[in-house]
């Protein structure tokens, strides 16, 4: 007999960066009751869970994923009882809630890092990081040579509590981002405690952070090459990475598992930024975690022959270790799709666009990303999405140095301006002030004068707009439990510019490039095409989805 399906293996899970969602005390600032606030407004969408990026204490030097009290919300966003009310309101929706757990790395501000300042070289405290000696005469030299994600050396050097210079940390992020000793079964110990306190208060479950990271070969023997880049990797067959894969980490992952199987259905994603599906799926299988994000999916453009190879390559590699794939195509570290897709050629992830950088065209990139959006949700499997983009919401791409706060552009000095522009508040009423994100007009990053003609009023019941559209692929989408579907392609309906694939009933079909297509007959459930006929033709960078 086949066992159930389980609840994250079709998911459509939504990302809230609780930074930009909406902010109810209005000091510019989203908050967790301005989220319970707009809760309904996903129940609307159709979404089945949340996924909340880090809302823990924290000094906020890297928005939130360097947590100083695991078990604490940051008064920024509210208390533990503003935690409970949303629960229970996502809840009473139907709604899942999943947490970030951020177990790589802590903030500086954390009382173990200050306790290990404090304490002497090699003692217990001071194991639970990765401190070292430097190299050199008087230990004046790092280590070893790894540099930041975010820019410049992976070592910072501390003064001792006797007032000298001493021994170095190494933070794989900013200097505010220590790296935890995951060899320490104290550490480890640390974690379980972290999540059962969020188990026991009722979420879902967790995304991971740095879910390839946490494990450093031993000797910590200097790299090859630098890339400061989440894979670190150019050529995607080379020898391991001494902090990213390595094999050390899937035992975490067994020991994460452990915790979240002492608990009815919970699971965990996985953020694994791995070169390839196939070394990525070693991080879904049995007794590791349940899901990890598909980025080799995210990081595939719009392009016929590449998004057929990665769908396949998905289901294959996924599927060998029994595992669903994932679908995403934005989060809080990307540039937003609807402006990626605005391009041929995109700066590398991480590095964001800054005002100096070439414009992107935002015709072709909401065209091409609706395209896009309507392709992956109908592929079998689990799907993110990340807030605002079921508005089409672009990337704010001329954000001035002034307001910048990502960690990136601080350490390269302005050269990477990073990841904000995909972080602003988003725009709910257009002729609110900070377009509905409050009642005050503040923002913790300006908002553009775009966004008005993308605030969700603007759309909601507009048929053909973005919103409409989210909306209708997952009412189908769920209709037909095409996330528990099988996808079989439909070469029988393509043509050499479109693809076409069946999921549970219903005909995916996409026109690239290029001419339009004749519609198969049927009826249509789906389009992005707005105003389309049955006996009409399907234009390009255009998805339809048709009963068969
Ligand atoms: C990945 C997170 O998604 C990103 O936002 C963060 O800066 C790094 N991990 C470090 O925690």
């Amino acid at each position: 007999m086949p066992t159930e399906a389980k609840w994250w293996q079709s998911a459509v899970i939504y990302q809230i960066y609780p930074r930009s969602f909406a902010d109810g005390d209005g000091d510019g600032m989203g908050d967790l009751k301005g989220i319970t606030q707009r809760l309904d407004s996903l129940a609307s969408l159709g979404i089945d869970a949340v996924w909340f990026s880090p809302f823990f204490r924290s000094p906020q030097k890297d928005a939130g994923y360097d947590v100083s009290d695991y078990k604490d919300i940051d008064p920024l966003f509210g208390t533990l009882g503003d935690f409970d009310t949303m629960l229970e309101k996502a809840t009473s929706l139907g709604i899942r809630v999943i947490v970030d757990l951020v177990p790589n790395h802590s903030s500086d501000q954390h009382a173990l890092f200050q306790a290990a300042l404090k304490a002497a070289p090699n003692s217990p405290e001071r194991d639970m990081y990765m401190f070292r000696d430097g190299k050199g005469d008087s230990g004046e030299l790092a280590p070893n040579n790894w540099e930041s994600v975010f820019g410049g050396q992976a070592w910072t050097r501390i003064t001792e509590p006797n007032g000298e210079l001493g021994q170095w940390y190494l933070h794989i992020f900013d200097s505010s981002q220590p790296d935890f000793n995951w060899e320490n079964e104290a550490v480890k110990l640390e974690f379980d405690s972290v999540l059962r306190f969020w188990l026991d208060r009722g979420v879902a479950g967790f995304r991971i952070d740095v879910a390839h990271g946490m494990a450093k070969a031993p000797g910590l023997p200097d790299l090859k090459q630098n890339l400061s880049t989440m894979t670190g990797l150019e050529d995607k067959n080379s020898q391991a990475h001494p902090f990213w894969g390595q094999d050390a980490v899937h035992d975490i992952n067994r020991r994460f598992r452990s915790v979240l199987d002492e608990y009815d259905d919970r699971a965990m994603c996985g953020e694994a930024w791995l070169p390839t599906i196939e070394k990525m799926a070693k991080w879904v299988r049995p007794g590791e975690y349940h899901q990890t994000f598909n980025f080799n999916y995210l990081e595939t453009p719009w392009d016929k022959a590449k998004l057929e190879t990665v769908v396949n390559e998905s289901l294959i590699g996924f599927g060998a270790v029994g595992a669903p794939s994932t679908w995403v195509l934005s989060n809080h570290d990307v540039i937003r799709h609807a402006t990626r897709m605005g391009y041929d050629k995109v700066p590398k992830q991480g590095d964001g666009i800054g005002p100096n950088y070439p414009q992107p065209d935002e015709a072709k990139g909401q065209r091409v990303s609706r395209a896009a959006t309507a392709f992956m949700l109908g592929l079998p499997g689990g799907a993110y999405l990340y807030q605002g983009e079921e508005l089409g919401l672009p990337e704010h791409t001329t954000i001035e140095a002034k307001y910048r706060e990502d960690p990136t552009f601080f350490r390269t000095k302005g050269e990477r301006v990073g990841r904000d522009g995909c972080r602003v508040p988003i725009p709910w009423e257009a002729h609110e002030p900070a377009f509905g994100f409050n009642k005050t007009g503040e923002s913790w990053l300006p908002q553009p004068a775009s966004y008005q003609r993308y605030a969700r009023d603007t759309q909601e019941g507009i048929a053909g707009s973005t919103l409409e559209l989210y909306k209708r692929l997952l009412k189908v989408r769920k209709e037909f439990d095409m996330g528990n579907g099988e996808l079989i392609w439909a070469p029988e309906h393509a043509s050499e510019n479109s693809l076409a694939y069946k999921n549970n009933g219903v005909l995916v079909l996409a026109n690239f490039t290029g001419s339009a297509i004749s519609m198969p007959a049927g009826e249509l459930l789906a389009t992005t095409q707005h105003d389309l006929l049955v006996e009409e033709v399907l234009e390009h960078d255009q998805v339809v989805w048709i009963k068969l």
